[in-house]
């Protein structure tokens, strides 16, 4: 357990609705480290919703300040941090995560993901045409990106504690 990894913020990666903030803020408590989340931190320092900031500006301005911020929040002290999903699919979010933190993968399954991100407003992706189908495209996109964290973990459809213990597991 967190052997030689003592001092690295833990970046948990993946898909929206895989479960990163509820994991996180449970892990955090337990690692006995802050939370934060990267989507919340971008809202705070641009001083727009995530919404309304993809409406005004368009995705890559989104992803450039997203890549600010996760590189602000690595510079601070050891944290628990969830990120957007896009964010580790950015190569340079990616690399700045994996020379700083360790990366952990939370992965689901579709149906999962779907339930999980029904009738949520940060997430102007999922607005875009039928969730099922942008999830499903999202997937295949981005799974063997995300394939690159240090650690893998599933996250089923069970009590978030199961997750959070499998990842410190793989710490
Ligand atoms: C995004 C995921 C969202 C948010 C933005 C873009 C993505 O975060 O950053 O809507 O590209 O997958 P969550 O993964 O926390 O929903």
């Amino acid at each position: 357990l967190l052997g030689g990894r003592i001092g690295r913020t833990v970046v948990l990666v993946g898909l929206m609705g895989a479960g990163k903030s509820c994991v996180g803020r449970r892990l955090a408590a337990r690692l006995g480290l802050d939370f934060l989340d990267s989507d919340v931190e971008f809202e705070a320092a641009s001083g727009s919703s995530i919404s309304d900031y993809f409406a005004r500006f368009g995705e890559a301005a989104f992803r450039d300040g997203e890549r600010k911020v996760i590189a602000r929040l690595l510079d601070g002290p050891p944290v628990v941090l969830a990120t957007g999903g896009g964010a580790f699919i950015d190569p340079a979010t990616r690399e700045r995560i994996k020379s700083t933190g360790t990366s952990v993968w939370i992965r689901a399954e579709l149906d999962l993901l779907l339930k999980r991100t029904v009738g949520r407003d940060h997430r102007p992706l999922l607005k875009q045409g039928d969730p099922r189908e942008i999830l499903g495209r999202l997937m295949e996109a981005r799974y063997p990106v995300y394939a690159e964290a240090d650690i893998i973990v599933d996250s089923t459809d069970e009590v978030p504690e199961a997750t959070v213990i499998r990842v410190m597991e793989g710490l």
